[in-house]
This record gives structure tokens, sequence and C-alpha cells, in this order.
């Protein structure tokens, strides 16, 4: 009898697939090929966010992505550390220039969530949604994040250097140190689990496509968007921000993408930063 085992189930770890500028250009839509300036693949780097920082601050140069296969001294939000490790994940970064003014460009950082989310939808994810300001969640547990780091220039320029790094697999060896709850495609999608190099090319292709859009409308083009992925909405929520602390009920973002919280007493109030805690959690 001929017994055909699931590969995933006897491996347990997926396949390596290297990155490949080969594959990524195959599959990336000239549309969007028009709009990068240069693709630097690494194999490993201190953090791709901090490779675009030092190669384009000067120059202000647009359009450049930067991946690696690992990185040393991975960033994440609020100065913590993302856990790296070479092989299978998505660590990407990409310049972008501006001419607006700075406060204008506080809906960026969840328009990049909904780029990702777009990229996310696109594969067989049930209950993927956005925790303000652009953590992507799936079935509760972060699978990916988004980090942005802004540079200013002369007038109104400034060079955006946007961060995601995106769960394919994370071994057991370096889950350890993670100090949230995450998840990643290949525990959600097993053998499903999408090509690296394809991915990175949905991520571009969004990515350009919804800074273009976000040039035209501001967030307010994608506010109706987020709210049907909103991961916080009527969930008691606590905010923090330097030494302060705001507690309330989430009652969503405004048109700006400023997440409103209603307190105690009734009264709503938009905030542009911090980090939210959740009661349940
Ligand atoms: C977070 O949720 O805390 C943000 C994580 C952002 C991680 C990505 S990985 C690619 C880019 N380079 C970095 O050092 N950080 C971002």
């Amino acid at each position: 009898m001929c017994f055909e085992a699931n590969k995933y189930s006897v491996l347990q770890t997926p396949p390596i697939e290297l990155l490949s500028e080969d594959r990524i250009l195959s599959n990336l839509e000239s549309i969007s090929t028009q709009s990068i300036s240069q693709l630097i693949i690494l194999g490993k780097t201190e953090s791709t966010n901090s490779y675009l920082l030092k190669l384009c601050a000067q120059s202000m140069q647009s359009g450049i992505i930067c991946i690696a296969e690992s990185q040393t001294m991975g960033r994440g939000r609020r100065g913590k550390n993302w856990v790296s490790p070479s092989g299978h994940n998505i660590y990407f970064s990409m310049s972008w220039q501006f001419e607006r003014q700075v406060q204008d460009l506080s809906g960026l950082s969840l328009v990049i969530g909904l780029a990702v989310m777009r990229v996310l939808r696109s594969y067989p994810l049930n209950d993927l949604s956005l925790k303000w300001p652009n953590d992507v969640y799936c079935q509760n547990q972060k699978l990916a994040g988004i980090l942005i780091d802004i540079v200013s220039g002369n007038d109104n320029q400034y060079l955006v250097v946007i961060g995601i790094g995106l769960n394919r697999w994370i071994d057991p060896a370096s889950s350890d140190s993670i100090d949230q709850r995450w998840t990643d495609l290949f525990s959600l999608l097993g053998e499903d689990m999408p090509s690296r190099n394809e991915m990175i090319a949905k991520i571009i292709h969004h990515l350009t496509k919804a800074i273009a859009e976000f040039n035209d409308t501001g967030f307010a083009g994608f506010h109706s968007e987020w709210n049907q992925f909103d991961y916080l909405i009527g969930q008691q929520v606590a905010l923090t921000f330097g030494n302060q602390l705001v507690d309330g009920i989430a009652r969503g973002v405004n048109s700006e993408g400023l997440l409103v919280i209603e307190n105690d007493q009734g009264h709503k109030q938009a905030y542009s930063i911090g980090e939210v805690l959740l009661a349940k959690q």
C-alpha cells in the first residue's frame, strides 16, 4: 500500500525559501516596479529600518526597499526588540518621501497596517484584525508589526522608513524571548503557507498603492475599511504615553486615525500616540 504522509506533519518545520530578487520582481506588477528605485537583499543586518535610515537620511531617496534573511538587532515599537531569526520570516523596510505637514502623517501608520491587511486577506486566514495604531492580529495573537521612522528634510519634506515584520515561521528556540502573544503563518495555514518571495511582491504592490491613495485622500479614505478590522472597538482599554495613563472604552478612530476613548463620565477624547493595553489580556 502506498502511504503519502503530509510532508509538514513529518518535518514540523517548513522548507526554507531563500529571498530572491528574480522571484520578487517576477511577481511584481509593472505599476509597482515603476515606483520602486532599488531592491536590496541582505543575508544578515542589524535592522532593515536602521540600514535604510543610514542609506537614505541624507539623500532623502524614495522607493528603496531593504529585506533581510535575519536581523541581529531588529527594532520594535517603543524601543522593544523584534526577534528576527533567519530563513523564514519577513523583515521588510521601504523608504518613501512625503511632502506634507508632519501631523498629516499620523494616519499613515494605520494605512500601512491596512496595506498589510490587504496582503493577508488574499490568503485563507480567519479572524484578522488591526490593533491601533498598526499591530496586525490573527485569532487574537500578533502576526505582524509595523515600525515607522521619520526623518525631516527641508520645508515640509519628510523621509519615512516603513518597517514591516511578518511572522511566517518562528522556530521554538527563538520564541521564548517574545514577550507578547504571537502567531505565525505556518501555525495558521500549514502546508498552504504562501511563498515568502510572492508575499514580499504583494507587500510592495499594496504598500505603493495604499501610499498613492493616502496622498489623495489622507486617512479619511481608509476610515470605513479600518472600522471593519478594528480590534479594540468597544473594549475596555488603558492607553499609556509618557507617564500618563488614560482608561475607558475604545470608541474607534476618528477621520484622522486618532484613537477615541470614552471615560467613565462619558467624555470622549482622541489620542495620537500611546500603547494600548486591554483589560482582558
Ligand atoms: C512592532 O510591532 O513592535 C514593530 C515591529 C517592526 C519590525 C520590523 S522588521 C523590519 C523592520 N526592521 C526593524 O528593525 N524593525 C522593522
